[in-house]
């Protein structure tokens, strides 16, 4: 098993690296390489097509890596969902694979390594996420210093990528207690093991069935892994409910992990969030291998890049429940062809 490393000591994400969506496909053929993205738009319906790109030259602080896998997440469909053919993009960054080449600042990598292992890429990215959610925003006490079995925490959506690694943190972190709320995912945030109170939003009356559980207890943070569907305002009410008279919304996007600022922060939050990834990317990492966190689920989509559109559309009409959808390169048609022919086995399809 490879032990996942993340991006490179002092570097931000590379603006350019490609996404989930959406594939560099630096595949070596004989002496050309065949290099494209793959862009998406939502109008009249998801589609994808495929956009030549050249291949980029990594900056003193960047990594060129050549993509294995991609990760689709929910953004997938959000970024496109309104823009037609003309404004066709790739949103993703959920990507492993190999690097190519390295700037001339980068000390911890070296053509040639894998970076990272899939499942754990997308541990990393939606893993990160709640760190910086549930450390830097929510100020709530790192597995290194543990929390007080007083201290609660809700946890809203505990099926979703996001949810699952938020609970498996605040475990580690010794809050409690964990207070989540799932549907269908149910039985898999109970395989978690993780929540002592798991709420079925199905049964309705959310609000009351968490105040219930936590029992006159109060529960002061909370963190939103669904962020639609109305999910703030049942929180806001348990909060309120549990004595909160000032609630107090902060948002978090992954980009600040690589010191990039967005609306809600300052930029000296961006870079305080930034130093906290750059330790704690290589924490996720020892969890992972010590098997003390554990990668969300996945399905493997067909086709490769050619599969991509419909996972997408999966994951817009909301039947993606308890998983990661995934994506080899390697899969797509014309490239399993290419190769096939290259060993000189051709199977036509
Ligand atoms: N993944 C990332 O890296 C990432 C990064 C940035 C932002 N985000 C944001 O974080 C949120 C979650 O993303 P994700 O990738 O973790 O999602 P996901 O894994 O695709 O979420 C799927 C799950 O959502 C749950 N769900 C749907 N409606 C719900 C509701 N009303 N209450 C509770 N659970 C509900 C379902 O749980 P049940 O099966 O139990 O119904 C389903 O299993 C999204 O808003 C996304 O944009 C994610």
């Amino acid at each position: 098993m490879v032990v996942p490393v993340m991006p490179p000591v002092g570097s931000g994400w590379p603006s350019w690296l490609p996404g989930p969506d959406i594939l560099f496909l630096g595949i070596p053929l004989g002496q050309c390489w065949l290099r494209c993205e793959l862009v998406l738009h939502g109008v009249p319906a998801y589609t994808g097509q495929r956009r030549k790109v050249d291949i980029p030259k990594p900056g003193p602080d960047e990594v060129l890596i050549r993509v294995v896998a991609t990760g689709l997440a929910p953004k997938d469909w959000k970024f496109t969902k309104n823009s037609g053919r003309d404004r066709a993009l790739n949103a993703g960054d959920d990507i492993a694979g190999i690097v190519e080449s390295v700037g001339s600042s980068v000390f911890e990598y070296k053509p040639g390594d894998r970076l990272p292992l899939f499942t754990a890429w997308v541990t990393h990215q939606a893993h990160m996420l709640t760190a910086i959610a549930l450390y830097q925003a929510l100020q709530l006490p790192l597995p290194t210093v543990p929390g007080s079995k007083d201290t609660s925490v809700l946890i809203y959506g505990g099926a979703t990528a996001v949810g699952a690694y938020a609970l498996q943190s605040a475990k580690l972190s010794g809050l409690g207690p964990i207070v989540t709320v799932a549907g269908s995912g149910i039985d898999y945030v109970k395989s978690l093991d993780v929540a002592d109170h798991i709420i079925d939003y199905r049964q309705g009356n959310v609000t009351q069935t968490v105040l219930s559980a936590l029992n006159s207890r109060n529960v002061h943070r909370a963190l939103d892994a669904v962020s639609s569907k109305g999910s703030h305002q049942v929180i806001v009410d348990i909060l309120t409910a549990s004595g909160g008279e000032n609630v107090k919304f902060s948002l978090t996007f992954v980009a600040s992990a690589y010191s990039q600022k967005h609306a809600y922060i300052t930029q000296k939050q961006a870079d305080a969030d930034g130093e906290f990834a750059f330790f704690f990317y290589r924490y996720l990492s020892y969890l992972l291998a010590q098997g003390r966190s554990k990668p969300h689920p996945h399905e493997v989509l067909p086709d490769g890049l050619d599969g991509i559109v419909s996972g997408v559309q999966r994951l817009y009409d909301g039947k993606v429940l308890a998983k990661k959808l995934v994506s080899r390169n390697s899969e797509t048609p014309e490239l399993k062809l290419r190769s096939q022919l290259e060993r000189g086995k051709p199977t036509l399809p």
